[in-house]
């Protein structure tokens, strides 16, 4: 079974990719590596083991999306390609709009002329929005606070309507809480670049000594130390996820939605001091103001990927601070002065 990863160049997408090949799957690999590396392609052949073909190639083209469904028999996709920075979205919105949703037209377009019936799509449970409380179901109510917000709920809508207008058509949406960690060989992982907006990338750059030190955003939110509760969830345990989807998706009618989270909420306090002790460092703390939009607690209610997939997350918050720093450690240059 060949299955098409867009975006498979990036954090999460190069890890699925892995991870399918690990599971027998082969797959093709789309992505304009604008927010990637081209030599992801290479490492990620290196740590499975094996070949696999890759296009550089823009969702919005259509020649070029075109010519990968007429070269390959596909047989599902799994959709992680995306523009994914808040405050960017915020400060730019068309590009996100036009990326993003453009994108999932094109590609739901060449889906339905070459007979691909299969798609596995990358949605964030910043869906909930502001006003569900936690932990959050499936069948709750959408909105957003931003654009890159909308254009996963939008996304979410066309899928449905898609697939309600093609009887063949199967669509399993998968909202991510907080994915951290890395690949264990440390080959792979999440780009350290530009200001980073979670809090696992700004430990990483803090450590690094990139950063002069870990700014706490907000001390006064109604959870149990004062800070902002989120599920984070290692990406390794994430990914194996989409292929339990993967295998669903065959058993399904239409468009199921399920939560990828731990079911768990850790504060922004226990993060840094987990990450501190498994890593043996120290970081200069700072207390600065909320963020607008910042809420005080998110996590999963993960029973219906329990229930239904068979899934549900292994790996540690220690597990997720360790393998982050080691990524970050192996390959960017770290000075502790
Ligand atoms: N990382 C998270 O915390 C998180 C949380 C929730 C949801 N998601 C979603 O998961 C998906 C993957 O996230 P990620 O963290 O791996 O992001 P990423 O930026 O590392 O990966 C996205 C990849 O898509 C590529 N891409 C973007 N637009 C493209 C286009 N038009 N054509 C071809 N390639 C394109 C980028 O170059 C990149 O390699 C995204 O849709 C994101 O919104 C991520």
């Amino acid at each position: 079974m060949k299955i098409l990863i867009t975006g498979g160049a990036g954090y999460i997408g190069s890890h699925i990719g892995i991870e399918l090949l690990n599971n027998g799957y082969d797959i093709i690999i789309i992505d304009n590596y604008c927010n990637s590396d081209r030599n992801v392609i290479r490492i990620m052949q290196q740590i499975a083991g094996k070949s696999f073909l890759s296009y550089d190639c823009d969702l919005r083209d259509k020649h070029q999306m075109e010519m990968v469904f007429r070269e390959n028999a596909i047989s599902a996709v799994i959709h992680c390609a995306g523009l994914k920075c808040v405050p960017e979205s915020i400060a730019n919105p068309i590009p996100y709009y036009q990326n993003n949703i453009g994108g999932t037209l094109n590609l739901l377009e060449c889906m339905k002329r070459y007979g691909v019936y299969k798609i596995v799509f990358s949605s964030s449970a910043t869906v909930y929005g502001l006003n569900n409380p936690v932990p959050y179901k499936e069948e709750m109510l959408l909105s957003a606070t931003n654009p890159y917000g909308w254009t996963k709920i939008m996304i979410e809508q066309i899928l449905k309507d898609f697939t309600t207008a093609e009887k063949d058509m199967k669509a399993a949406i998968l909202r991510y809480f907080n994915p951290i960690g890395a690949h264990p060989s440390g080959l792979i992982g999440e780009k350290p670049e530009g200001i980073p907006n979670n809090l696992m990338p700004y430990l990483c750059q803090a450590a690094a000594g990139k950063l002069p030190s870990i700014k706490i955003c907000g001390t006064d939110y109604r959870t149990a130390d004062g800070t902002g509760v989120r599920d984070y969830i290692h990406v390794c345990d994430l990914v194996k996820g989409h292929v339990k989807a993967l295998e669903k998706l065959d058993f399904l009618t239409g468009t199921e939605i399920y939560n990828l989270g731990t079911g768990k909420g850790s504060s922004v306090l226990k993060l840094i001091t987990t990450f501190e002790t498994v890593n043996g460092i120290k970081l200069k703390r700072e207390i600065s103001k909320r963020r607008p939009g910042d809420i005080d607690e998110s996590y999963a209610d993960v029973s219906k990927a329990d229930k239904e997939l068979g899934w549900k997350t292994e790996l540690s918050l220690e597990d997720m601070c360790r393998d982050s720093w080691n990524y970050i450690k192996k390959n960017y240059a770290v000075s502790t002065e």
